[in-house]
């Protein structure tokens, strides 16, 4: 009998070292950026392939806009092309984008291809590709907390009634599941502001590679990592419990 292997649901990355990259070539940080772009195609291909079901990209953190403005705008520049480019292929293999983060402090021109982006993906069901932009997940639960504080003093919920699912569907990812697996490349062991609530059960995998270099080969052998580790959700079995 041949075993299936498991398949994460949900894969998140945070995709770090394109500055690196570029500084070992000699180049502008930018263009760590566009080479980056690349492992974006790729991973969503391989996840594609794979059958994985969501994916999450960090692609630009609030705390990103510390930046200096030209790579912040060079940052804006390639979302606005790879979005131009890439929407109707992006439908056309089945996915779905959705992008996480607050819209205020974008141009309008970013904000109409957000727009357009998930108006022309929107009936892709093969997979769903949520890009993290403008996200930092403090915020995010500082802004969830300020609508169930709300809901509160208005009457609408009890202090009692606040659980775990009542927290979970306050946050950005309300309809989406936890990530099973948070990639993060470059060699650098850390969060980094993303996903902290829903990262509570997820696998972490940190390849020393660098994000412009991240492959479809290198999301196989991700999977294949995550097809290893036993998954006990603070129990003694592989399940959680029903
Ligand atoms: C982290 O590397 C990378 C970013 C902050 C930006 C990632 C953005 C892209 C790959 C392009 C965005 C566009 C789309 C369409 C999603 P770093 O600059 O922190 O690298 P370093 O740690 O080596 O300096």
């Amino acid at each position: 009998m041949t075993e299936t292997k498991p398949i994460p649901q949900h894969v998140a990355i945070i995709m770090d070292g394109n500055g690196r990259w570029a500084k070992q070539r000699g180049k502008e940080r930018y263009e760590g950026h566009i080479a980056g772009v690349e492992s974006v195609r790729a991973v969503v291909r391989a996840s594609v392939r794979n059958g994985v079901k969501w994916l999450t990209l960090y692609a630009f953190s609030t705390e990103n806009w510390g930046r200096p403005t030209a790579e912040v705008d060079a940052i804006m520049e390639l979302f606005c092309k790879t979005v131009m480019g890439e929407a109707a292929e992006l439908r056309d293999q089945g996915v779905r984008v959705k992008i996480m983060g607050e819209r205020g402090r974008f141009s309008e021109k970013v904000r109409g291809m957000i727009d357009y982006i998930e108006q022309t993906t929107a009936i892709a069901e093969r997979m769903t590709l949520v890009l993290a932009f403008n996200y930092s997940s403090r915020r995010e639960i500082v802004l969830g907390v300020r609508d169930i504080a709300r809901r509160v003093a208005q009457g609408e919920l009890s202090a009692e009634a606040i659980d775990e699912q009542v927290i979970a569907e306050s946050l950005m990812t309300r309809s989406m599941p936890d990530p099973d697996m948070i990639i993060r490349t470059s060699g650098e062991c850390r969060l980094s502001n993303f996903l902290l609530w829903q990262a509570s059960y997820a696998e972490f995998y940190f390849p020393e590679v660098l994000w412009p270099d991240f492959t479809e080969e290198e999301f196989d052998r991700a999977l294949e990592v995550y097809a290893r580790r036993d998954r006990r959700y603070g129990l003694v079995t592989s399940e959680p419990s029903k």
